[in-house]
């Protein structure tokens, strides 16, 4: 259910949990057993908890993070942190989504932005989301469901595409391509590049080199580790023209610490 970049946040509650244990007085090592011991009944719970969430569909392996665990609670967490509707507009806004467009959402979570795409390509368009994390799917279905979208959602992975050559206008690639080592980056752009029609839109969302010195003393683990080193270092749109995509349109930034970026396919 984790994959093995997952596990440093276990590791880092333990840590969380072990300081205020020592705040409260109680020696570092007993400090370090209660909060071990605590983390783990909370780690079989959850995990118990998430077998529920598990799609019908087969699993999808895939190098990159994985956030499955985070599925029940991960829209409530986007909109805590500043990624809710304002986040999704801008989004959109630079995919600027024409009725009747087919789009491609690669590791769509929960679904937020490929209901919306799908909104905006009309009756006439369509929309698809896939991600390899069966929990996010289902959790991305039924919220389709509950809220009459249209839009689909498929247990995929972004290196292995299940989609026929040149079928897509638009690839959405919103906060994602920060969960992929550098060799699934290359992998994942050559399958997008492939399911794009000539002419067609790759939109990309993410993490991108601190634009002030505030974020750097927060960020600056981010550069050490291998799948979030290109963003934090600016290096990520070279991906996108090793891929083939025309150079980049950068199209703005949010927040000091995101930015969005509009490659085409010649
Ligand atoms: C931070 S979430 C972003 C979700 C959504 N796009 C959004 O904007 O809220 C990153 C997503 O990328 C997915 N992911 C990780 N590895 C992937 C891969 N190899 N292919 C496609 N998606 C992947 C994760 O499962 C997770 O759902």
């Amino acid at each position: 259910m984790m994959d093995r970049w997952s596990w440093l946040f276990p590791w880092l509650a333990v840590a969380l949990a072990a300081a205020v244990f020592m705040l409260f007085g109680l020696v570092w090592w007993r400090a370090l057993l209660v909060a071990c011991l605590l983390v783990c009944v909370a780690l079989l719970l959850w995990g118990l908890f998430l077998t529920l969430l598990k799609s019908d569909e087969p699993l999808v392996h895939s190098h990159g993070m994985t956030m499955d665990w985070a599925a029940p609670f991960y829209d409530v967490y986007c909109r805590a942190v500043g990624l809710g509707q304002g986040f999704r507009d801008q989004t959109l806004r630079v995919a600027a989504i024409r009725a009747g467009e087919t789009i491609l959402d690669v590791g769509c979570g929960t679904g937020v932005l490929t209901r919306r795409a799908g909104e905006a390509a009309g009756p006439a368009g369509a929309a698809i989301g896939i991600d390899p994390g069966q929990g996010m799917i289902r959790v991305a279905k039924k919220n389709a469901q509950r809220l009459g979208s249209r839009a689909a959602f498929k247990v995929a992975a972004i290196e292995q595409l299940p989609f026929d050559d040149a079928r897509f206008d638009v690839v959405l690639a919103s906060l994602m391509l920060h969960h992929l080592p550098p060799d699934l980056k290359r992998q994942g752009l050559r399958e997008v590049y492939r399911v794009l029609k000539p002419g067609g839109r790759f939109i990309v969302a993410d993490f991108y080199r601190p634009a002030n010195p505030l974020w750097w003393l927060v960020a600056w683990p981010f550069l050490y580790m291998p799948m979030t080193a290109d963003n934090f270092r600016g290096t990520l749109p070279d991906y996108f023209r090793e891929a083939g995509f025309d150079p980049e349109q950068s199209k703005g930034r949010r927040a000091g610490i995101l930015a969005f970026w509009s490659a085409i396919k010649p």
